[in-house]
Protein backbone atom coordinates (compact mmCIF):
# COMPACT_ATOMS: atom_id res chain seq x y z
CA UNK A 1 0.00 0.00 0.00
CA UNK A 2 1.33 3.41 -1.10
CA UNK A 3 4.03 5.71 0.62
CA UNK A 4 1.31 8.56 0.26
CA UNK A 5 -0.08 7.10 3.87
CA UNK A 6 3.16 8.79 5.10
CA UNK A 7 3.15 11.83 3.78
CA UNK A 8 3.87 14.78 5.54
CA UNK A 9 6.55 17.78 6.49
CA UNK A 10 9.34 16.13 4.62
CA UNK A 11 7.71 15.77 1.28
CA UNK A 12 6.37 19.31 1.97
CA UNK A 13 9.66 20.71 2.53
CA UNK A 14 11.20 19.13 -0.39
CA UNK A 15 8.51 20.52 -2.81
CA UNK A 16 8.46 23.92 -1.27
CA UNK A 17 12.07 23.95 -1.93
CA UNK A 18 11.64 23.22 -5.66
CA UNK A 19 9.03 25.43 -5.95
CA UNK A 20 11.09 28.59 -4.29
CA UNK A 21 13.78 28.15 -6.25
CA UNK A 22 12.15 27.65 -9.16
CA UNK A 23 14.02 25.54 -10.95
CA UNK A 24 11.52 22.61 -12.38
CA UNK A 25 14.17 21.19 -14.59
CA UNK A 26 16.27 18.82 -13.13
CA UNK A 27 19.75 19.12 -15.37
CA UNK A 28 21.94 22.54 -14.81
CA UNK A 29 20.38 26.08 -14.46
CA UNK A 30 23.11 26.51 -11.25
CA UNK A 31 22.04 29.93 -11.19
CA UNK A 32 18.80 29.17 -9.93
CA UNK A 33 18.57 25.84 -8.00
CA UNK A 34 20.31 27.31 -4.58
CA UNK A 35 22.77 24.18 -4.77
CA UNK A 36 19.21 22.06 -4.26
CA UNK A 37 19.52 18.76 -7.38
CA UNK A 38 16.48 16.55 -6.12
CA UNK A 39 16.45 14.12 -8.99
CA UNK A 40 19.75 13.50 -8.18
CA UNK A 41 19.35 13.26 -4.65
CA UNK A 42 17.04 11.02 -5.03
CA UNK A 43 19.02 8.47 -7.26
CA UNK A 44 21.45 9.11 -4.40
CA UNK A 45 19.43 7.87 -1.71
CA UNK A 46 18.05 5.12 -4.10
CA UNK A 47 21.78 3.77 -4.88
CA UNK A 48 22.47 3.70 -1.44
CA UNK A 49 19.44 1.58 -0.13
CA UNK A 50 19.70 -0.76 -3.16
CA UNK A 51 23.44 -1.03 -2.44
CA UNK A 52 23.62 -0.26 -6.61
CA UNK A 53 26.58 1.28 -8.29
CA UNK A 54 24.10 3.30 -10.17
CA UNK A 55 20.23 4.50 -10.09
CA UNK A 56 18.67 6.67 -12.62
CA UNK A 57 15.05 8.32 -11.75
CA UNK A 58 13.20 8.74 -14.80
CA UNK A 59 9.37 9.62 -15.61
CA UNK A 60 8.20 6.23 -14.61
CA UNK A 61 7.78 2.87 -13.84
CA UNK A 62 6.85 2.12 -17.57
CA UNK A 63 9.23 4.20 -19.28
CA UNK A 64 12.37 3.15 -16.37
CA UNK A 65 11.21 -0.50 -17.88
CA UNK A 66 12.01 0.93 -21.51
CA UNK A 67 14.97 2.92 -20.45
CA UNK A 68 16.43 -0.53 -18.69
CA UNK A 69 15.45 -2.58 -22.02
CA UNK A 70 17.13 -0.19 -24.62
CA UNK A 71 20.15 0.56 -22.21
CA UNK A 72 20.81 -3.57 -22.05
CA UNK A 73 20.95 -3.50 -25.43
CA UNK A 74 17.02 -5.62 -26.41
CA UNK A 75 15.80 -3.67 -29.22
CA UNK A 76 14.27 -4.79 -32.84
CA UNK A 77 13.02 -8.62 -33.35
CA UNK A 78 14.74 -9.87 -29.75
CA UNK A 79 12.78 -12.38 -28.19
CA UNK A 80 12.30 -11.58 -24.62
CA UNK A 81 10.96 -14.01 -21.96
CA UNK A 82 7.86 -12.32 -19.86
CA UNK A 83 5.49 -13.34 -17.32
CA UNK A 84 1.97 -13.97 -17.80
CA UNK A 85 1.04 -12.54 -14.77
CA UNK A 86 2.26 -8.66 -14.10
CA UNK A 87 0.98 -5.30 -14.99
CA UNK A 88 0.95 -4.95 -18.40
CA UNK A 89 3.72 -2.40 -18.56
CA UNK A 90 6.72 -4.55 -19.01
CA UNK A 91 4.82 -6.36 -21.53
CA UNK A 92 3.98 -3.15 -23.59
CA UNK A 93 8.00 -2.04 -22.98
CA UNK A 94 8.68 -5.12 -25.11
CA UNK A 95 6.64 -4.43 -27.99
CA UNK A 96 7.44 -0.68 -27.94
CA UNK A 97 11.08 -1.27 -28.19
CA UNK A 98 10.28 -3.29 -31.04
CA UNK A 99 11.04 -6.80 -29.35
CA UNK A 100 8.70 -10.10 -29.28
CA UNK A 101 7.40 -10.98 -26.01
CA UNK A 102 7.45 -14.71 -25.16
CA UNK A 103 5.36 -15.73 -21.93
CA UNK A 104 6.39 -18.49 -19.96
CA UNK A 105 5.08 -20.29 -16.58
CA UNK A 106 5.34 -18.93 -13.25
CA UNK A 107 4.94 -20.97 -9.84
CA UNK A 108 4.55 -20.05 -6.37
CA UNK A 109 6.45 -17.38 -6.13
CA UNK A 110 4.22 -15.56 -8.38
CA UNK A 111 7.31 -14.87 -10.77
CA UNK A 112 8.56 -17.04 -13.78
CA UNK A 113 10.26 -19.97 -12.47
CA UNK A 114 13.31 -21.35 -13.96
CA UNK A 115 12.00 -24.17 -15.54
CA UNK A 116 9.09 -22.18 -17.18
CA UNK A 117 11.95 -20.16 -18.97
CA UNK A 118 14.06 -22.62 -19.81
CA UNK A 119 11.37 -24.20 -21.55
CA UNK A 120 10.49 -21.12 -23.27
CA UNK A 121 13.79 -20.92 -24.65
CA UNK A 122 14.23 -20.74 -28.34
CA UNK A 123 17.11 -19.89 -30.88
CA UNK A 124 15.70 -15.93 -31.30
CA UNK A 125 15.64 -15.80 -27.51
CA UNK A 126 18.18 -12.65 -26.31
CA UNK A 127 16.52 -11.87 -22.85
CA UNK A 128 14.24 -12.51 -19.33
CA UNK A 129 12.29 -9.69 -18.40
CA UNK A 130 11.68 -10.85 -14.79
CA UNK A 131 9.07 -9.19 -12.82
CA UNK A 132 9.48 -9.27 -9.21
CA UNK A 133 5.36 -9.46 -8.34
CA UNK A 134 3.86 -8.60 -5.33
CA UNK A 135 6.23 -7.15 -3.23
CA UNK A 136 9.04 -9.74 -3.22
CA UNK A 137 11.49 -11.46 -5.23
CA UNK A 138 11.89 -14.65 -7.57
CA UNK A 139 13.80 -17.52 -7.02
CA UNK A 140 16.88 -15.77 -8.15
CA UNK A 141 19.67 -18.63 -7.59
CA UNK A 142 17.59 -20.73 -10.43
CA UNK A 143 17.18 -18.05 -12.48
CA UNK A 144 20.17 -16.33 -12.49
CA UNK A 145 21.81 -20.15 -13.48
CA UNK A 146 19.45 -20.53 -15.98
CA UNK A 147 20.23 -17.13 -17.78
CA UNK A 148 23.59 -17.74 -17.68
CA UNK A 149 23.32 -21.55 -18.58
CA UNK A 150 21.90 -20.41 -21.86
CA UNK A 151 23.60 -16.76 -22.43
CA UNK A 152 20.78 -14.76 -21.84
CA UNK A 153 20.53 -11.28 -20.64
CA UNK A 154 18.56 -10.69 -17.77
CA UNK A 155 16.71 -7.52 -16.99
CA UNK A 156 14.57 -7.34 -13.99
CA UNK A 157 11.11 -5.19 -13.60
CA UNK A 158 11.11 -4.68 -10.55
CA UNK A 159 8.05 -2.35 -10.54
CA UNK A 160 6.05 -3.56 -7.62
CA UNK A 161 9.37 -4.79 -5.51
CA UNK A 162 10.98 -1.59 -4.35
CA UNK A 163 12.56 -2.75 -0.41
CA UNK A 164 12.74 -6.51 -1.55
CA UNK A 165 16.19 -7.79 -1.25
CA UNK A 166 17.27 -11.82 -2.20
CA UNK A 167 19.57 -12.74 0.56
CA UNK A 168 21.06 -9.90 0.82
CA UNK A 169 21.08 -8.23 -2.20
CA UNK A 170 18.55 -5.78 -3.67
CA UNK A 171 15.98 -6.58 -6.57
CA UNK A 172 17.42 -5.08 -9.67
CA UNK A 173 21.12 -6.32 -9.42
CA UNK A 174 20.95 -9.89 -10.49
CA UNK A 175 21.54 -8.96 -14.48
CA UNK A 176 22.07 -5.91 -15.95
CA UNK A 177 19.54 -3.59 -14.90
CA UNK A 178 16.94 -3.23 -12.96
CA UNK A 179 13.83 -0.94 -13.22
CA UNK A 180 11.38 0.61 -9.91
CA UNK A 181 7.78 2.28 -10.69
CA UNK A 182 7.07 5.27 -8.21
CA UNK A 183 3.47 5.87 -9.42
CA UNK A 184 0.65 6.53 -6.96
CA UNK A 185 0.14 3.28 -5.37
CA UNK A 186 3.44 2.12 -4.81
CA UNK A 187 5.49 1.52 -1.57
CA UNK A 188 7.19 5.06 -2.11
CA UNK A 189 5.61 7.16 -4.37
CA UNK A 190 6.53 10.44 -6.57
CA UNK A 191 3.64 10.97 -7.58
CA UNK A 192 5.01 9.63 -11.01
CA UNK A 193 8.35 8.28 -11.42
CA UNK A 194 10.62 5.61 -12.07
CA UNK A 195 13.81 4.54 -10.62
CA UNK A 196 16.42 2.51 -12.91
CA UNK A 197 19.56 0.46 -11.16
CA UNK A 198 22.70 -0.93 -12.77
CA UNK A 199 26.33 -1.85 -11.80
CA UNK A 200 27.41 -1.46 -14.78
CA UNK A 201 28.90 1.82 -15.95
CA UNK A 202 28.54 1.21 -19.76
CA UNK A 203 24.61 0.86 -18.66
CA UNK A 204 24.36 3.39 -16.49
CA UNK A 205 25.68 5.83 -18.93
CA UNK A 206 22.79 4.49 -21.72
CA UNK A 207 20.34 5.25 -19.18
CA UNK A 208 21.12 8.66 -18.56
CA UNK A 209 21.44 9.54 -22.23
CA UNK A 210 18.72 7.89 -23.70
CA UNK A 211 15.89 9.25 -21.23
CA UNK A 212 17.62 13.03 -21.95
CA UNK A 213 17.58 12.63 -26.23
CA UNK A 214 21.33 11.15 -25.72
CA UNK A 215 22.19 14.21 -23.65
CA UNK A 216 26.24 12.99 -22.39
CA UNK A 217 25.76 15.35 -19.46
CA UNK A 218 29.36 16.94 -19.17
CA UNK A 219 29.61 20.19 -18.16
CA UNK A 220 27.40 23.17 -17.31
CA UNK A 221 26.54 24.27 -20.93
CA UNK A 222 23.35 22.26 -21.70
CA UNK A 223 23.21 23.55 -25.36
CA UNK A 224 27.09 22.97 -25.61
CA UNK A 225 26.71 19.37 -24.55
CA UNK A 226 27.54 16.10 -26.98
CA UNK A 227 24.79 13.44 -27.92
CA UNK A 228 26.80 9.89 -28.08
CA UNK A 229 23.47 8.05 -28.59
CA UNK A 230 19.58 8.31 -29.51
CA UNK A 231 17.22 8.97 -26.83
CA UNK A 232 14.08 10.49 -26.30
CA UNK A 233 12.44 12.30 -22.80
CA UNK A 234 11.91 10.27 -20.02
CA UNK A 235 13.24 12.73 -17.58
CA UNK A 236 12.18 12.82 -14.49
CA UNK A 237 10.87 16.54 -13.07
CA UNK A 238 11.90 18.19 -10.04
CA UNK A 239 9.04 18.69 -8.50
CA UNK A 240 8.83 14.48 -8.75
CA UNK A 241 12.01 14.36 -7.83
CA UNK A 242 11.20 16.17 -4.64
CA UNK A 243 8.99 13.84 -3.67
CA UNK A 244 10.35 10.71 -4.63
CA UNK A 245 13.25 11.94 -2.56
CA UNK A 246 11.39 12.58 1.02
CA UNK A 247 9.65 9.33 -0.09
CA UNK A 248 12.81 7.17 -0.53
CA UNK A 249 14.53 8.27 2.77
CA UNK A 250 11.40 6.59 4.47
CA UNK A 251 11.77 3.59 2.82
CA UNK A 252 13.44 1.33 5.35
CA UNK A 253 10.55 2.97 8.72
CA UNK A 254 7.91 1.84 5.53
CA UNK A 255 8.91 -1.52 4.97
CA UNK A 256 9.55 -2.12 8.51
CA UNK A 257 6.35 -1.13 9.66
CA UNK A 258 4.51 -3.81 6.70
CA UNK A 259 6.54 -6.38 7.91
CA UNK A 260 5.43 -6.12 11.19
CA UNK A 261 1.56 -5.81 10.27
CA UNK A 262 2.15 -8.45 7.58
CA UNK A 263 3.44 -10.50 10.03
CA UNK A 264 0.53 -10.19 12.06
CA UNK A 265 -2.31 -10.71 9.68
CA UNK A 266 -0.64 -13.38 8.28
CA UNK A 267 -0.41 -15.84 11.75
CA UNK A 268 -4.23 -14.83 11.52
CA UNK A 269 -4.85 -16.17 8.37
CA UNK A 270 -2.66 -19.41 8.91
CA UNK A 271 -5.77 -20.21 11.51
CA UNK A 272 -8.11 -20.93 8.63
CA UNK A 273 -7.27 -24.07 7.10
CA UNK A 274 -6.32 -24.81 3.39
CA UNK A 275 -5.00 -21.58 3.57
CA UNK A 276 -1.24 -22.09 2.35
CA UNK A 277 1.39 -18.72 1.30
CA UNK A 278 3.22 -17.16 -1.70
CA UNK A 279 6.60 -18.94 -1.78
CA UNK A 280 9.22 -17.05 -1.07
CA UNK A 281 13.22 -18.26 -1.13
CA UNK A 282 14.44 -15.94 1.31
CA UNK A 283 11.07 -14.83 3.55
CA UNK A 284 13.75 -12.30 5.12
CA UNK A 285 14.02 -10.18 1.44
CA UNK A 286 9.90 -9.33 1.57
CA UNK A 287 9.21 -5.80 1.41
CA UNK A 288 5.89 -6.49 3.09
CA UNK A 289 3.69 -4.59 0.90
CA UNK A 290 1.26 -7.53 -0.26
CA UNK A 291 -0.05 -10.73 1.35
CA UNK A 292 -0.14 -13.39 -0.68
CA UNK A 293 -2.10 -16.29 -0.16
CA UNK A 294 -3.80 -19.65 -1.41
CA UNK A 295 -6.74 -20.99 -1.42
CA UNK A 296 -7.36 -24.76 -1.67
CA UNK A 297 -9.03 -24.28 -5.35
CA UNK A 298 -10.04 -22.01 -7.75
CA UNK A 299 -13.45 -21.79 -6.81
CA UNK A 300 -13.19 -21.45 -3.68
CA UNK A 301 -10.77 -18.41 -4.25
CA UNK A 302 -13.30 -17.05 -5.96
CA UNK A 303 -15.95 -17.21 -3.72
CA UNK A 304 -13.32 -16.26 -0.69
CA UNK A 305 -12.94 -12.95 -2.49
CA UNK A 306 -16.66 -12.35 -3.42
CA UNK A 307 -16.95 -12.81 0.60
CA UNK A 308 -15.00 -10.19 1.56
CA UNK A 309 -16.15 -7.44 -0.67
CA UNK A 310 -19.84 -8.44 0.59
CA UNK A 311 -18.36 -8.08 3.91
CA UNK A 312 -16.96 -4.94 3.16
CA UNK A 313 -13.55 -6.18 3.37
CA UNK A 314 -11.28 -3.68 1.21
CA UNK A 315 -7.96 -3.79 -0.03
CA UNK A 316 -8.18 -7.34 -1.48
CA UNK A 317 -6.92 -8.30 -4.70
CA UNK A 318 -8.50 -11.33 -6.60
CA UNK A 319 -6.55 -10.78 -10.30
CA UNK A 320 -7.47 -14.17 -11.96
CA UNK A 321 -10.56 -12.08 -12.85
CA UNK A 322 -10.75 -8.92 -11.67
CA UNK A 323 -7.54 -7.07 -12.17
CA UNK A 324 -5.69 -6.16 -14.96
CA UNK A 325 -2.78 -8.15 -14.10
CA UNK A 326 -3.56 -11.33 -15.80
CA UNK A 327 -2.97 -12.70 -19.63
CA UNK A 328 -6.49 -13.69 -19.55
CA UNK A 329 -7.94 -10.29 -19.64
CA UNK A 330 -5.51 -9.26 -22.15
CA UNK A 331 -7.65 -9.28 -25.30
CA UNK A 332 -5.79 -6.50 -26.68
CA UNK A 333 -2.70 -8.02 -26.55
CA UNK A 334 -3.78 -11.17 -27.85
CA UNK A 335 -5.10 -9.01 -31.12
CA UNK A 336 -1.90 -6.79 -31.35
CA UNK A 337 -4.33 -3.90 -30.97
CA UNK A 338 -2.22 -0.51 -32.20
CA UNK A 339 -3.15 2.40 -34.40
CA UNK A 340 0.22 2.07 -35.69
CA UNK A 341 2.44 -0.97 -36.49
CA UNK A 342 4.78 -2.02 -34.90
CA UNK A 343 7.81 -4.57 -35.08
CA UNK A 344 5.83 -7.67 -34.46
CA UNK A 345 3.32 -6.98 -36.95
CA UNK A 346 5.96 -7.17 -39.50
CA UNK A 347 7.82 -9.92 -38.27
CA UNK A 348 4.76 -11.92 -36.38
CA UNK A 349 4.71 -13.08 -32.55
CA UNK A 350 6.95 -15.83 -31.65
CA UNK A 351 3.69 -17.60 -30.13
CA UNK A 352 -0.25 -18.08 -30.77
CA UNK A 353 -1.11 -15.88 -28.04
CA UNK A 354 -4.70 -16.54 -28.49
CA UNK A 355 -4.06 -19.83 -27.94
CA UNK A 356 -1.62 -20.10 -25.10
CA UNK A 357 -1.40 -23.03 -22.71
CA UNK A 358 0.07 -21.91 -19.22
CA UNK A 359 -1.44 -24.65 -17.05
CA UNK A 360 0.73 -23.48 -14.18
CA UNK A 361 0.22 -19.96 -14.15
CA UNK A 362 -3.86 -20.60 -14.43
CA UNK A 363 -3.56 -23.23 -11.40
CA UNK A 364 -1.43 -20.47 -9.64
CA UNK A 365 -3.29 -17.07 -10.31
CA UNK A 366 -7.00 -19.07 -9.82
CA UNK A 367 -5.96 -19.28 -6.01
CA UNK A 368 -4.11 -16.50 -5.19
CA UNK A 369 -5.71 -13.44 -3.34
CA UNK A 370 -3.25 -10.84 -2.60
CA UNK A 371 -3.86 -7.93 0.10
CA UNK A 372 -2.41 -4.83 0.24
CA UNK A 373 -0.50 -4.43 3.26
CA UNK A 374 -0.48 -1.04 5.31
CA UNK A 375 1.94 0.84 7.06
CA UNK A 376 -0.63 3.22 8.91
CA UNK A 377 -2.55 0.35 10.20
CA UNK A 378 -2.96 0.79 14.31
CA UNK A 379 -2.67 -2.87 16.46
CA UNK A 380 -6.90 -2.21 17.00
CA UNK A 381 -7.55 -1.23 13.41
CA UNK A 382 -5.41 -4.50 12.70
CA UNK A 383 -6.94 -6.96 14.87
CA UNK A 384 -10.30 -5.60 14.07
CA UNK A 385 -9.36 -6.32 10.44
CA UNK A 386 -8.00 -9.52 10.99
CA UNK A 387 -11.11 -10.80 13.06
CA UNK A 388 -13.53 -9.97 10.12
CA UNK A 389 -11.20 -11.59 7.78
CA UNK A 390 -11.26 -14.80 9.34
CA UNK A 391 -14.85 -15.17 10.01
CA UNK A 392 -15.34 -13.71 6.11
CA UNK A 393 -13.08 -16.42 4.69
CA UNK A 394 -14.38 -19.10 6.95
CA UNK A 395 -17.40 -18.44 5.99
CA UNK A 396 -16.65 -20.24 1.94
CA UNK A 397 -15.40 -23.36 3.94
C1 LIG B 1 5.43 -4.72 -12.35
C2 LIG B 1 5.21 -3.33 -12.86
N1 LIG B 1 6.01 -2.82 -13.81
C3 LIG B 1 5.84 -1.58 -14.29
C4 LIG B 1 4.82 -0.77 -13.82
C5 LIG B 1 4.61 0.57 -14.42
O1 LIG B 1 4.85 1.60 -13.52
P1 LIG B 1 4.21 3.04 -13.74
O2 LIG B 1 2.77 2.99 -13.36
O3 LIG B 1 5.01 3.91 -12.81
O4 LIG B 1 4.42 3.41 -15.15
C6 LIG B 1 3.96 -1.24 -12.83
C7 LIG B 1 2.86 -0.42 -12.32
O5 LIG B 1 2.05 -0.81 -11.55
C8 LIG B 1 4.16 -2.56 -12.34
O6 LIG B 1 3.34 -3.09 -11.42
Amino acid sequence: MPGMDVFGAEERKEVMDVLESTCLFRYNHEHLRNGMWKSRELEEVTATYTGAKYAHAVSSGSTAVSTMLASAGIGFGDEVIVPPFTYIAPIEAVLWAGGLPVFAELDETLCLSAEGIEKAITPNTKAVLLVHMCGAAANMDEIVAVCEKHNLTLVEDCGQAMGAFYKGKSVGLFGKAGAFSMDFFKITTAGEGGLCITNSEEVYHNMEQISDHGHDHIGDNRGMEQHPILGTNFRMGELNGAVGLAQMRKVGDIRAAKLKNKAYIKSRLAEVEGITFRHMDDEEGDSGTFLNFFLPTQEKAQSAAKQLAEDGLGGFNYWFTNMYHFINQWDHLKELRSPAKMAIHHLGAPQDYKNLELPKSQEVIGRLISLGVKSTWTEEEMKSFADQMVASIKKVG
